[in-house]
């Protein structure tokens, strides 16, 4: 049995164009894969006080933490503890303002530490983290690649796919649900299209 992480950046539940796409490929799943579910936006994600940004410091020097920091210190370790033992992960991530919500922004700064869920060797940084990521993208308009090159508004994969490589996630496969906001009939058929895909990514967790 093999443990699939869902973290979902929106908000909007069934209403969620990503979670609509996400529905799609959690469906198609092997029953061989269990699944565990954030929802970033109702877990009560702890803020990153003074004492963890401290606690994160004095760890990676190697420092004694006091016991507030180790307190809540120990809430991090638990994020990074559920993130690190999946063996795969699926994301939902809307697009909000070009690039991704501030919560799961929140969740990065909350578990991304090194010694923790990245380190470093003479070849660079080497994630601590490791599985497939299935990356669903939602965005109200079209961010395709124009004339071959990317474009310039999309803050949102970039960014994300930097982070998932640092904690190394690998291989991350896209899937890029847009134009949702042009209707109910426009997204069905985006949705449509993409099911083979995602059909086809969920199935492939089978042998994983
Ligand atoms: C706060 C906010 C900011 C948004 N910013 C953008 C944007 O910059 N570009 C865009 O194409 N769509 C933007 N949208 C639209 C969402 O990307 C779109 O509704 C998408 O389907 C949201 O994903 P979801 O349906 O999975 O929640 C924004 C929506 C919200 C709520």
């Amino acid at each position: 049995m093999s443990n699939l992480l869902v973290i979902n950046a929106s908000p909007r539940g069934d209403a969620s164009a990503g979670n609509m796409a996400a529905n799609i490929f959690l469906e198609a799943l092997p029953d061989s894969v269990a699944l565990t579910r954030l929802d970033l936006f109702d877990a009560g994600l702890p803020e990153v006080t003074v004492e963890v940004t401290s606690a994160k410091m004095k760890y990676a020097m190697g420092l004694d933490l006091d016991e507030e920091e180790a307190k809540q210190w120990s809430v991090i370790t638990s994020l990074v503890e559920q993130f690190v033992r999946a063996d795969n992960y699926l994301f939902v991530i809307p697009m909000w303002n070009f690039s991704i919500p501030y919560k799961l922004k929140q969740y990065i700064d909350l578990i991304t530490h090194p010694g923790l869920t990245f380190t470093r060797d003479e070849n660079g940084p080497k994630g601590l983290a490791s599985g497939a990521a299935t990356v669903i993208y939602s965005r109200g308009g079209d961010y395709s690649p124009k004339d071959g090159k990317p474009d310039p508004y999309d803050f949102q994969s970039p960014y994300f796919g930097a982070w998932a490589s640092l904690v190394g996630l690998g291989p991350v496969s896209e899937v890029n649900v847009q134009t949702t906001m042009a209707g109910p009939d426009v997204l069905a058929k985006v949705l449509e299209a993409q099911r083979p895909q995602l059909v086809e990514m969920a199935s492939a967790l089978a042998s994983s």
